[in-house]
């Protein structure tokens, strides 16, 4: 009879045999994968485990605090915070095209990552909270002819080159899977349940060039948008939900006066792996107050859109 007690037991077994009393490295995101792996390796081997968290400015509102907050203050583990905000904003400055921003994305990752893992005396391993969906795909992907849609955000490379040995303890697991060991290590229920969110972070959910005045836009829009889901008690009900601003400026009036400011795209899907999906069928009265909130709220933004499109033909993300 398997439980998830008795897969919490016999990971940490086998994570204690792997590494011995080597130090593990690894890569926190802030996404529920990565978490409950270095939740679970915390466990078997306490500050053997070094976790590196990486800030490319591009992330929600509020989300680098709580990440470090929960990691480094709730669960104690050693956590080095990698404020690269200025190095990956230069670096995309004046960038517009989706596949250059995901590889400028991607390769300064590496390299960041690198650079904080070398500080890490000793280190032998490097920690992945890769699942068995991603150890599938990544198999029957390798044959056939294949088109790019867009080029993942992943460090696949990152081990052979800083020659680590690899520790992937949620290998055999399912995402629900994750979420019950996540539960069962007792991390808190409006973790385990949320949204999926990419590597490449806002940068794909800022079509066209980036700036730090878009990004603050975008960041406050979307928390009131998220914050509207909630509020209706559709947050589990939504595979996805976040806005995107859109790369141009509309007229619009306010009070007694002109404006001309961004438009934004509110998108919300369902779906079941994040490889089909639907739009989420919000009523009208929801989309009214939404758009009404954003308006009043977020200052830079005077007209907001609902993305019906589903994927395919579309995709998730705008980039
Ligand atoms: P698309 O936009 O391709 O997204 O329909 C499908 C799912 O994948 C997420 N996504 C990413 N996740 N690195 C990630 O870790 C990436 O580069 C990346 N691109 C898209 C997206 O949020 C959705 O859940």
């Amino acid at each position: 009879d398997w439980t998830m007690g008795a897969y919490r037991e016999q990971a940490i077994e086998a994570i204690r045999a792997q590494v011995g009393d080597k130090k593990v490295i690894c890569g926190l995101s802030g996404g529920v994968d990565s978490s409950v792996a270095a939740v679970l390796i915390h466990e078997a081997i306490g500050d053997q485990l070094t976790c590196v968290f990486v800030d490319h400015g591009l992330l929600r509102q509020g989300e680098a605090d709580e990440v470090v907050k929960m990691f480094r203050d709730e669960y104690a583990i050693p956590l080095i915070h990698a404020d690269e905000q200025e190095l990956f904003l230069g670096e995309l400055d004046g960038q517009s095209d989706p596949e250059t921003k995901r590889k400028i994305i991607g390769r300064l990752f590496i390299d960041v990552f690198q650079k904080y893992a070398n500080e890490i005396e000793g280190a032998e391993f490097l920690a992945q909270g890769t699942l068995y969906p991603d150890v599938i795909e990544s198999v029957s992907f390798s044959g056939g002819p294949s088109v790019t849609i867009k080029s993942h955000h992943n460090v696949g490379g990152l081990p052979e080159k800083m020659g680590l040995k690899l520790v992937e303890p949620l290998r055999e697991l399912f995402k629900d899977e994750v979420r019950a060991l996540g539960t069962e290590l007792g991390l808190p229920p409006s973790f385990i349940g949320r949204h999926p969110f990419p590597g490449p972070g806002l940068a794909i959910r800022c079509p066209g060039e980036i700036t730090r005045e878009k990004l603050e836009i975008l960041r406050k829009a979307d928390a009131v948008y998220i914050d509207q889901i909630r509020r209706h008690g559709l947050y589990d009900e939504i595979w996805q939900a976040f806005v995107a601003i859109l790369p141009v400026r509309t007229v619009g009036v306010m009070g007694d006066g002109r404006t001309y400011d961004f438009a934004c795209a509110l998108r919300a899907v369902t779906s079941v792996d994040g490889m089909t999906a639907d739009y989420y069928p919000f009523t009208h009265e929801f989309l009214g107050e939404t758009a009404t909130r954003i308006i009043n709220e977020v200052q830079g933004i005077n007209r907001v859109t609902y993305d019906i499109t589903s994927k395919p033909p579309g995709t998730i993300e705008w980039e």
